[in-house]
């Protein structure tokens, strides 16, 4: 009885003192001037407070910023706030169990000053208790003008230090801007000014820590959020890497290469030798077309090199490019019980078929590995290349799909033999892209060899002859280079995009139609506009819109479809300022350069739709 009344009673004056704290002392330091623009995060956490304040958008400004409240203050005041808190919460859980109760209030007052919380919680009378504040609230504002002062000293260095992206600490070269350290088996974020043992490992993924924007603010004072919500920043730098591999052609189904087995390990690396001393197995998933004109070459393969394997045959066209496909490829992986560390899946075929493969891998246990055999000029240069994968979805293109990159893209020209001429020109166009935007060389070596390229499918005319796999490297390198910086389309400025402006749409509108289009096609006809553009805003002259428009037309892909309206074009055009919030029209900028444009006039379109009609229409 007398152990419960003096509870109450110490419950109290901590609830009193609480109070008396928030509406008088704390108040008192909000009443400071501001110091410095550092909110609330650079008070926690003074070092990296400075970047993130100026890295961050302005909808997630926290209300210190927006009051111009200073840090310390805010400290102070939740400290105040903190302490009302623990009274009232103290007082309410007197008959239920207090220890439990409090402990989110002390972990969250913990983040200003664990000492000065114990310290207070373990005061025995109201002198005692007042004495301590007062010595926590000295202690305080010595400790908060400090951060204060090294706040403004931050924000100060703020130029140099966005530059590093690094906080100021004396471990700047080994934190390599992480600030997460393993040691102890386990890894601890360490904060600025705490150090972790010599030993430690330290990562350069990093977490930082704020109060939530979402805290509730003191009924006092609106602009004072409590202590309790936090929010974490996690920036984790996942490493995405895969390999592009060239073999020589006709070399990748003979099994005295080992390039499908082994290829997407580094040469020589540890991975390489221990798959290389262990019985191998591989599920292959092989468009059907290709598997009537390679299949048998592909078993033998297999056979030759004691792989166990399976194959699967399936219909990859465009109209198959479905869900249902991609889970029966998910079915299959899941019966063949693939080790997903160690048995990456192959996908032999065009487009359809790797974009399929890529997405049921992305699926299949969140990320299995898996090889892309590109078989088709357009998916050597193209679809083989990036991180993308997907399916069509409720009649949209790739409506689902994920980036995920392969373990390698293994290249071998031969496959394109047994293709269409048609369909080789239509991967031409795709390479014509890449040198109008990127490369000069691959320009005139388009310019010069590309009717014979088609032709003969790539086939060089002699040993000597290496115009076939220079414009293919030249194609493959030049679009890694606008791939691997972007890889997840972050950025909507993509030189790659040239041609696909409305191309897509052009192809679209095109389908089923006496007209009908192929994608390298209607992305043709898109760079012949927008090349006729670039000349009429001035971004190459008359004799380079005539080479470029020459060259195309070289490439035995179409400049001009009856489709392009005007009223196609300006439908597209809206779609295009739609999906990628602005026009971000790639052009030309001379042969072999790339520039983004953003503000074209309706003028300016329609000059060069006039022009167009003039140059292009037969
Ligand atoms: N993921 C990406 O980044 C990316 C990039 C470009 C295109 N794509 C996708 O790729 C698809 C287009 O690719 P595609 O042009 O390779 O078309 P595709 O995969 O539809 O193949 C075209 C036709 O050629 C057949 N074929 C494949 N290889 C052959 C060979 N060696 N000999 C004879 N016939 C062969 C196929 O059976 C099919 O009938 C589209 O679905 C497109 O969305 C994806
Ligand atoms: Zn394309």
């Amino acid at each position: 009885m007398v152990r419960s009344f003096s509870a109450i009673a110490k419950l109290g004056i901590f609830l009193g003192v609480g109070i008396a704290w928030s509406a008088v002392i704390a108040p008192a330091f909000v009443a400071k001037p501001p110091q410095g623009g550092a909110g609330l995060e650079a008070g926690t956490d003074a070092g990296v407070g400075g970047l993130r304040g100026s890295q961050r958008p302005d909808w997630r400004k926290t209300r210190s910023e927006g009051t111009g409240t200073p840090t310390a203050q805010l400290g102070l005041a939740a400290l105040g706030v903190g302490l009302v808190a623990l009274g009232t919460s103290a007082a309410k859980v007197r008959l239920a169990s207090p220890a439990r109760h409090l402990v989110p209030l002390k972990d969250s007052l913990k983040t200003y000053d664990a000492a000065a919380v114990r310290m207070a919680e373990e005061a025995a009378d109201r002198k005692t208790l007042q004495k301590t504040l007062e010595e926590v609230s000295e202690s305080f504002k010595r400790k908060h003008e400090n951060i204060d002062k090294a706040a403004a000293e931050a924000s100060m260095r703020r130029p140099i230090l966005e530059e590093s992206r690094t906080p100021a600490t004396t471990k700047v070269e080994q934190r390599a801007g992480g600030n997460l350290a393993q040691y102890d088996d386990t890894w601890h974020i360490v904060r600025d000014g705490e150090t972790a043992p010599a030993s430690a490992t330290w990562s350069n993924c990093r977490i930082d820590t704020s109060t939530s924007e979402y805290a509730e603010t003191s009924t006092a004072n609106a602009s004072v959020p409590c202590s309790g919500p936090r929010a974490w920043m996690s920036q984790s730098l996942i490493p995405l890497d895969y390999r592009v591999v060239e073999v020589p052609r006709g070399k990748l189904l003979d099994p005295a290469c080992d390039a499908l087995i082994f290829g997407h390990l580094p040469f020589g690396s540890p991975e390489r030798q221990a798959a290389e001393g262990k019985a191998q197995r591989r599920l292959v998933v092989i468009d059907e077309t290709v598997d009537d004109l390679y299949g048998d070459k592909v078993r033998a393969y297999f056979e030759a090199r004691g792989v166990v394997h399976e194959i699967m045959r399936l219909p990859m066209v465009e109209e198959e490019k479905s869900m249902e496909n991609t889970l029966r490829v998910c079915k299959k992986m899941k019966e063949f019980n693939i080790d997903r560390r160690t048995e990456p899946v192959i996908a032999i075929g065009g487009g359809v078929c790797l974009d399929v493969v890529g997405l049921a891998s992305s699926l299949f246990r969140r990320r299995t590995p898996y090889i892309r055999v590109p078989t088709t000029s357009l998916a050597y240069v193209d679809a083989s290349v990036g991180a993308k994968n997907g399916c069509n979805f409720c009649e949209s293109k790739n409506r689902l799909g994920t980036y995920v990159p392969p373990a390698a893209a293994l290249l071998d020209s031969s496959f394109f033999r047994t293709q269409e001429k048609r369909d080789i020109a239509n991967g031409v166009s795709e390479m014509a892209k890449m040198s109008l935007m990127k490369s000069k060389e691959l320009f005139h070596l388009l310019k010069d060899n590309a009717p014979r390229l088609v032709e003969t499918r790539f086939e060089p005319r002699d040993a000597s002859d290496d115009v076939p796999e220079r414009v293919l490297r030249l194609s493959i390198e030049t679009m890694l280079e606008e791939l691997t910086p972007n890889l997840w389309e972050h950025s909507l400025d993509r030189l790659v995009d040239f041609g696909h402006a409305v191309g897509q749409n052009l192809e679209m509108k095109a389908l089923g139609t006496e007209h009908e289009l192929m994608h390298g096609e209607a992305v043709a006809c898109d760079m012949a506009y927008m090349s006729v553009l670039a000349n009429v805003l001035g971004k190459i002259t008359a004799e380079e819109r005539d080479s470029i428009l020459s060259m195309l037309r070289t490439c035995q892909v179409p400049v001009y479809s009856p489709f392009f309206t005007r009223e196609f074009f300006r439908e597209a055009m809206e779609d295009r300022v739609q999906n990628s919030m602005g026009q971000r029209l790639p052009l030309p900028a001379g042969i072999g350069k790339g520039c983004v444009v953003n503000d074209v006039s309706d003028a300016d379109f329609e000059k060069a739709f006039v022009l167009y009609e003039e140059l292009c229409k037969q």
